[in-house]
């Protein structure tokens, strides 16, 4: 689960770590009231930011120093709405400006290739972080931690030294390591990033800007629930989440419905190089409905599909296993009455694949069963060129 900017500083100041104070706002008039506090504690200049799940914020406009409170409506104005790639903004967080004299990179991951942990820290933080570790990866100091030691402060003082980090940020970046291994730890976190961790001009190392992944399976033992945020995310994704669906919405114009989340992934994978003969149609989505799924949860899933007006064409890849074709035949059967009942018109193409366990029983059932919407392809590749064909027209 990945937290917001302002939830994520929340949880660092929680372990100590300094952070600007700042406020969330969902409109322009609350981000000027943020901002008239401030400006009554003798901080008038602010920062309005965009708050959505996403990287590159700054350079899409969604990062703005306001002089004042009316300066700071306008802002707020201007990036609320915003798309910030597919995010659409509903809140941004109002802070004190801060008087910046350089800009470091710290985090601490989840270095699943090694089965370990990984800081990664550089003296040349930033928006241009991915580029510096491009053109410059001597400058980007990656340090395996221990996860039985962690990081106390012999470790900490290690990581900021490899990171090249001047003498004057030096015993402050030291102790924010320290803190936010303990965040790191104390949340089940596996991504904590700091980007930039600053040097102020007063000489204090600060946070600005902090992204957060939260492991769900800790959830037994973490309070992710006060953490979510409800009406937030693509109105599809939400409603699919309601009804506990695998679905990730993506652009394009073919809907995936598949069982297995690897068959599902390279089901999105053919669709999309099928899609590059028919003027580049791309999957819509990501839809794994599992093993032994019943009508109900593909009724469930396609309602969501179909109920994407991007949709043109809808493609089931299904490899029959332990739930044979034919149980899940009858279950596309009984889906699209289902949908009938709820009053959905199904009249986009469902372009089916079925292969596996009884393949042939399962085809006999969609034939006999003849809906207008329904085809049927034998193979995955045949199957993905007529669902990009259909929705090229
Ligand atoms: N409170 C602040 N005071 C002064 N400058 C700030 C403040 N917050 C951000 N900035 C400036 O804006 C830049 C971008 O901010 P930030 O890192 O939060 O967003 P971003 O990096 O563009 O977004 P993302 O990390 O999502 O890609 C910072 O590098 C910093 O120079
Ligand atoms: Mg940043």
């Amino acid at each position: 689960m990945d937290l917001f900017e302002y939830q994520a500083k929340q949880l660092f100041a929680e372990y100590g770590v300094p952070v600007p104070q700042g406020k969330v706002a969902s409109t322009a008039a609350e981000a000027r009231a943020i901002a008239d506090e401030f400006a009554a504690a003798g901080k008038p200049r602010v920062v309005v930011k965009a708050q959505v799940k996403t990287g590159g914020r700054g350079k899409a406009g969604g990062v703005k120093v306001a002089e004042g409170p009316e300066d700071a409506q306008a802002k707020a104005e201007q990036i609320l709405g915003m798309d910030i790639k597919g995010h659409t903004v509903h809140r941004v967080l109002v802070e004190e400006a801060s008087d910046i004299a350089e800009e470091y990179y710290f985090s601490f991951l989840l270095d699943r290739a090694n089965r370990n942990f990984l800081s990664i820290c550089s003296a040349e933080g930033g928006v241009e972080i991915e580029e510096v570790a491009e053109t410059d990866p001597d400058a980007v100091a990656k340090i395996a931690i221990d996860p039985l030691t962690g990081a106390p402060e012999a470790v900490a003082a290690e990581i900021v030294k490899a990171g090249r980090l001047p003498e004057a940020a030096v015993a402050g970046a030291t102790e924010v390591v320290t803190k936010l291994w303990k965040a790191f730890v104390g949340k089940d976190a596996t991504l904590v990033e700091v980007n930039p961790l600053i040097l102020t001009k007063d000489g204090r190392v600060v946070a600005l800007d902090g992204k957060v992944t939260l492991d769900e399976n800790a959830e037994f033992r973490q309070d992710l629930e006060s953490l979510a945020v409800p009406e937030e995310g693509d109105p599809l994704e939400v409603a699919a989440k309601e009804k506990g669906l695998n679905y990730v919405k993506l652009d394009g114009e073919v809907g995936i419905i598949g069982n297995g989340a690897g068959l599902v992934m390279s089901t999105l994978d053919v669709v999309a190089y099928a899609g590059e003969d028919f003027g580049g149609v791309k999957p819509a989505n990501f839809l794994d409905i599992g093993g032994g799924a019943s009508a109900e949860v593909m009724a469930n899933g396609l309602e969501i599909i179909l109920g994407d007006p991007a949709v043109k064409s809808v493609f089931v890849n299904v490899f029959g296993g332990i739930t044979a074709c034919d149980a899940v035949a009858n279950g596309i059967v009984q889906a699209l009455e289902l949908l009938e009942e709820r009053g959905e018109d199904v009249t986009k193409p469902l372009v089916v694949r079925l292969d596996g366990n009884n393949a042939e029983l399962g085809r006999q059932i969609l034939t006999d069963r003849a809906h207008p919407a329904v085809r049927q392809v034998d193979t995955m590749d045949g199957a993905a060129a007529q669902a990009a064909e259909l929705a090229a027209k």
